[in-house]
């Protein structure tokens, strides 16, 4: 099937293109810069400028029969005033601008969109939280509730939506775990605040994974949490990326140092949620990494 991919030169954009185009699909990328895009992904892309602002031209969506969305400002920045309101517009008047183009198209049966654990709020504490779980009601959470209002949008059009809610996608290339690497190399890595909130993480060869398996099982609709199915927490976390790189984890990090650097952002490490993939579990999903410490091994090796 003919899929279009907003971020598809991001952190997952880049191997879900690769995932897409290995299981045969055809792939068409939606990006701010279409010639860069394809200058990084692999020969037989084709792809249309979107800017997650301006209306999509008639054709852009090259008549796709499906179109997973991953494009958004990135989180993890200083949430100036002005960051906030492009990491919000990016992703809801993003998510608006492209379901209008998919309405129009007529040939788009599948929308998979990008959605964050972020949506059940950062004040759970040990809860566990499935699809059905409410959602919370700061920051993040708003932004992804709106994210995923207007995503829902599509279903107006007899398009079936997915929302991918995803958990900290792990891989040392980027993310999340490339920004704590250096720390935990040089041994000044730790548990960050109280250490007991939870991490929902996920290896993105699962992520990606998890992505395509959404897009071939259309029964799947509604919301999909993409973590693996065992969460830890942040302490936890630290102890298995430590003991996986052979280094010693024990600087603790206080809330109040990683506000200072960071400012309100601190609140996404310092807060979490302990989120389970009921729906993929359900589903049959094989997870190739469920655990951490073989995870983080897998990820580190060279
Ligand atoms: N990585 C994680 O751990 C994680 C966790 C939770 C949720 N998510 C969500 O999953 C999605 C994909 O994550 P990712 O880590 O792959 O993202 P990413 O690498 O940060 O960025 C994805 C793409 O978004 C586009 N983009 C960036 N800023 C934009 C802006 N201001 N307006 C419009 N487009 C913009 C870029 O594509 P072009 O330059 O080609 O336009 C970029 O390659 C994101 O929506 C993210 O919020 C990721």
């Amino acid at each position: 099937m003919k899929v279009a991919v907003t971020g598809a030169t991001g952190f997952l954009g880049r191997d879900l293109v690769q995932g897409l185009l290995s299981r045969g699909h055809a792939v068409h990328v939606l990006s701010r810069d279409v010639p860069q895009a394809l200058g990084r992904l692999p020969a037989g892309v084709s792809g249309s400028y979107f800017d997650g602002q301006t209306a999509l031209a008639p054709d852009a969506l090259a008549e796709a029969e499906a179109v997973v969305h991953l494009a958004g400002e990135p989180v993890g920045q200083r949430w100036t005033r002005d960051a906030k309101q492009r990491i919000h517009d990016s992703r809801v008047v993003g998510t608006q601008v492209l379901v209008e183009a998919m309405k129009g198209a007529g040939t788009v049966r599948r929308l998979i969109a990008a959605s964050a654990v972020g949506y059940y709020g950062g004040t759970r504490g040990a809860e566990p939280l499935t699809e059905e779980s409410a959602p919370g009601d700061d920051f993040l959470a708003r932004v992804c509730r709106a994210w995923e209002a207007q995503a829902l949008g599509a279903r107006e059009a007899r398009i079936r939506v997915s929302m991918a809610r995803m958990g900290v996608v792990l891989h040392p290339e980027g993310g999340a775990m490339h920004r704590m690497l250096t720390p935990f190399r040089v041994g000044a890595g730790g548990p960050m605040g109280s250490g007991r909130q939870y991490i929902s993480w996920i290896h993105r060869a699962d992520a990606v994974a998890l992505l395509l398996f959404v897009l071939e099982h259309p029964q799947l609709e509604g919301p999909v949490n993409a973590t693996a199915p065992q969460p830890v927490t942040n302490a936890a976390f630290a102890h298995a990326l430590g003991h996986a790189l052979g280094r010693p984890s024990v600087v603790h990090v206080p809330a109040f140092v990683l506000k200072a650097a960071m400012g309100e952002m601190a609140q996404v490490v310092l807060d979490g949620q302990r989120v389970l993939p009921r729906r993929a579990l359900d589903a049959g999903f094989p997870f190739l990494h469920p655990e951490l410490e073989p995870a983080l091994k897998d990820l580190l090796s060279p």
